[in-house]
C-alpha cells in the first residue's frame, strides 16, 4: 500500500527520500511526492503521478535543486481521490504543516465540512488533507508542533500513519501511527521515518517499531515517543536482520521470477532449527504453544488473498491427519461477522506482511468476542502489527518479498502450517511416530523437490503462448488441490489479467461445465492420492467438451495424454503434505510465463498494493 519516508539529518535529505520512495515503491504507486525544508524554512514540493521515476525526473527538471536536511516523502495507492498531482502526498496546510499519509481518515468529510467554515480551503479529494489543516487549527492553541498533534489527533477516527514536518518548528519530525505501521530508524548522521525498515537499511539497521496510540518527536539528535494518553513511553531498539542485497534483483529480470527461484532456500531457512530428531521443536511457535496445543479442541484460520488459500490447505492437513476440527475465512468478512469462537479455540491468522488491515482487525474483533482464545500468527515479518498482537507467533524465514505476487511466501507458509499439523497431530496422538517420522522426512525433501518441479520451467513457458488470446481460464483440482487450483487462479488473474477460477472438479458438472469450449484453457492438477481415478474422470467430462487442457501430474499418476492435452509430470513420490506445495510451482510459473507474454508488470500489477494496510 501507500510509503512513507522521512528523515531529519544533517546531509541533504532528499536523495535518501528518493532512494526510499524507490525501494517503497512495490508497496502502492500511483503517484508519489517530496517535500524539504529548505534552508530558509519554507517547503519546497514534487510530485508526480506515476512511478518514482517520473518524480525524479521532475525534480532533475527543475532550475533549482530541492534539498534541505529535513524532509517526508510518500509512494501513493489511491483511496480517496483518483491518482492525480493534486491528491499525492504530501499534502500542506496554509503554508505551516505538511504531511504524508497512510491509512484512511473515516469521518474526513465531517471534518473537511467544520473546516470550510473555519476558512480552509482543499486542494485535493484525499481524506488526508483535513488532517493537515487540523493540525495547523490546533497549532493556534498549542506552543509546540508534538502537542499540535496531540490535540488534533483527538478528532480523527480511522487509520493512520503520519510524518509531519512544520515551518514553524524546523528541527523536528513527528510521525504517528495508529493501524498503519511506521518505524523510526536511527542513524549515524540523523534519525528517520518509515513505513518499511527496507526504505532504511541503506542508512541504519537500528529500529524503533511504533505502536498504535504512539507520537513520537523526532530531532537529529533526540527521540521522545509518547503513547496515546501523552505518556513518555520507551520503545526498544531493535536490529534488523534483513539485509540490503535481498532487496536486489541480482540476476534475475523480475522480484517474482527472483521468488520463485528462491523457494528452496526459502522453505529451507523455514525448516531450520524447527525439527529436531524427527520431531517439530514446538518451541518454534512460542514457549507457550505446548500447552496451548494441548488446550486446543479446534482451530479457527482467518487470513486474506493467498494466505487464505494457505489457509484452505492446511484445514485438509488438520482435519485429516491431525483430527481436529478446523474453520477458514477470509479476515474481511470474518471481522464484521459474530462468529461463535469457543474458549479453547486456536486462532490462527496468516500474513506475509503482518499488516493486512482486514487480519488485523479480525483478530482483534475475535479477540473482544472471546479473550480465552490463544492466538497464533504466522507471518513473514517480525515486529508487525500480528505479531504484537498474537500470544504464538512462527516466523516464516521466506526473506523480504518483493513481487506483489506472493510466491515464497505462499509456499513457507504452508512448511510452517505442516509443522502446526505435525505438532498437534503428535501431541493429540492422532499420529504415531512413524508417521511423524514420514511427515518430517517428506518435509526435509521439500527443497529437493522444489529444484525438479522448477526444472519444467521451459516446458511451461512453451504452453504459456496458448494464453496469448484468452480472456479465461479454469482451475481444477480436489482436496487440497482445490485450494492450490486457487492459489494458482489468482497468480494468473493477478499479473496476466486474464480472468481465472478455480472449481473443485467434482464439481463441475453442476454448472460451470457450461462454460467449455475451446477457448477456454483448462488447467488440472492430478497428484497420485485416493481421488486420482474420481479426477481422471472429471478430466474426461472437460475433454469430451472440447477443451484444451493442460495436466500437472505426479509422474506415478499416468494420467493418458489425449490430443489437445498436455501432460506434464512434475515430479514423483508425493505425499499429503508435500504435493500441494510442489504442485504450486508449475502454476507460479504458468502465471509468471504468461505475463510476459501479455508484457504486464510483472511485479506491479496494475491497481494492486503488496501489502494491503487499508480496509
Ligand atoms: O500480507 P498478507 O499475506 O496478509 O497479504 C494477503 C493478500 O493481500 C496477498 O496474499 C495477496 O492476495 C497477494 N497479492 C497474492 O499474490
Amino acid at each position: 500500500m501507500c510509503g512513507i519516508v522521512g528523515g531529519v539529518t544533517n546531509k541533504d535529505i532528499t536523495a535518501l527520500l528518493l532512494e526510499g520512495l524507490n525501494r517503497l515503491e512495490y508497496r502502492g504507486y500511483d503517484s508519489s511526492g517530496l517535500i524539504v525544508l529548505s534552508r530558509n524554512n519554507t517547503f519546497e514540493r514534487a510530485r508526480s503521478v506515476g512511478k518514482v521515476k517520473n518524480l525524479e525526473d521532475n525534480l532533475k527538471a527543475r532550475d533549482h535543486k530541492i534539498n534541505g536536511n529535513i524532509g517526508i516523502a510518500h509512494t501513493r495507492w489511491a483511496t480517496h481521490g483518483e491518482p492525480t498531482i493534486n491528491n499525492a502526498h504530501p499534502h500542506i496546510s496554509m503554508n505551516s504543516v505538511s504531511l504524508v499519509h497512510n491509512g484512511i481518515i473515516e469521518n474526513y468529510a465531517e471534518l473537511k465540512n467544520d473546516q470550510l467554515t473555519k476558512g480552509y480551503s482543499f486542494s485535493s479529494e484525499t481524506d488526508t488533507e483535513v488532517i493537515a489543516h487540523e493540525i495547523d487549527f490546533a497549532m493556534k492553541a498549542c506552543s509546540s508542533l508534538i502537542s499540535s498533534v496531540q490535540l488534533a489527533i483527538k478528532s480523527f477516527s480511522g487509520s493512520y500513519g503520519l510524518g509531519i514536518i512544520s515551518s514553524k518548528y524546523p528541527n523536528q519530525i513527528i510521525a504517528a501511527r495508529n493501524g498503519s505501521p511506521l518505524v523510526i530508524g536511527i542513524g549515524k548522521n540523523g534519525n528517520y521515518i518509515a513505513s518499511d525498515q527496507l526504505a532504511l537499511l541503506s542508512v541504519t539497521k537500528k529500529f524503533i517499531f511504533l505502536e498504535d496510540g504512539d507520537i513520537a518527536e523526532i530531532k537529529i539528535d533526540k527521540i521522545t515517543i509518547y503513547d496515546l494518553d501523552g505518556n513518555l513511553v520507551d520503545r526498544p531498539i531493535k536490529i534488523s536482520r534483513l539485509k540490503l542485497g535481498e532487496t536486489n534483483l541480482g540476476d534475475y529480470d523480475h522480484f517474482m521470477q527472483k521468488e520463485i527461484f528462491e523457494q528452496p532456500q526459502a522453505i529451507r531457512d523455514t525448516l531450520e532449527s524447527r525439527i529436531s530428531n524427527d520431531t517439530v521443536l514446538i518451541s518454534a511457535f512460542g514457549y507457550e504453544a505446548h500447552e496451548a496445543f494441548n488446550k486446543a479442541k479446534q482451530v479457527q484460520i482467518v487470513a486474506c488473498g493467498s494466505s487464505y488459500n494457505a489457509g484452505l490447505v492446511a484445514k485438509y492437513w488438520l482435519e485429516d491427519i491431525a483430527k481436529i476440527p478446523c474453520n477458514v475465512e477470509v479476515a474481511s468478512e470474518y471481522r464484521y461477522r459474530r462468529p461463535i469462537l469457543l474458549n479453547d479455540t486456536l486462532f490462527v491468522t496468516l500474513s506475509q506482511s503482518g499488516e493486512t488491515a482486514d487480519t488485523v482487525e479480525a483478530l482483534k474483533a475475535a479477540k473482544k468476542i472471546n479473550s480465552n482464545i490463544t492466538s497464533l500468527c504466522i507471518t513473514n515479518s517480525p515486529e508487525s502489527s500480528l505479531t504484537r498482537l498474537s500470544d504464538l507467533t512462527f516466523l516464516t524465514h521466506a526473506g523480504p518479498e518483493i513481487g506483489v505476487a506472493s510466491t515464497k511466501a505462499f509456499t513457507t507458509q504452508l512448511v510452517a502450517l505442516a509443522l502446526l499439523t505435525c505438532s498437534i497431530s503428535s501431541l493429540k496422538k492422532s499420529i504415531n511416530k512413524r508417521q511423524e517420522r514420514g511427515i518430517i522426512h517428506g518435509l526435509k525433501r521439500l527443497p529437493g523437490l522444489v529444484n525438479e518441479a522448477l526444472l519444467q520451467e521451459k516446458q511451461i513457458e512453451n504452453l504459456a503462448i496458448r494464453f496469448k488470446d484468452k480472456n479465461s481460464a479454469l482451475f481444477l483440482g480436489r482436496g487440497t488441490m482445490h485450494a492450490i487450483a486457487m492459489e494458482g487462479a489468482l497468480k494468473l488473474k493477478e499479473i496476466s489479467y486474464i480472468h481465472a477460477e478455480a472449481y473443485p472438479a467434482g464439481e463441475l458438472k453442476h454448472g460451470p461445465i457450461a462454460l467449455i469450449d475451446k477457448n477456454m484453457p483448462v488447467i488440472a492438477i492430478a497428484p497420485n492420492d485416493d481421488l486420482l481415478v474420481k479426477l481422471k474422470s472429471n478430466l474426461q467430462e472437460v475433454k469430451s467438451r472440447g477443451s484444451q487442457m493442460i495436466v500437472f501430474e505426479d509422474e506415478n499418476s499416468k494420467v493418458q495424454q489425449m490430443e489437445a492435452m498436455e501432460v506434464i509430470p512434475v515430479t514423483s513420490n508425493l505425499g499429503r503434505i508435500t504435493a500441494p506445495i510442489i504442485f504450486t510451482i508449475p502454476l507460479q510459473l504458468l502465471s509468471y510465463h504468461v505475463a510476459l507474454i501479455k508484457g504486464t508488470n510483472v511485479d506491479k500489477p496494475r491497481n494492486l498494493a503488496k501489502s494491503v494496510t487499508v480496509e
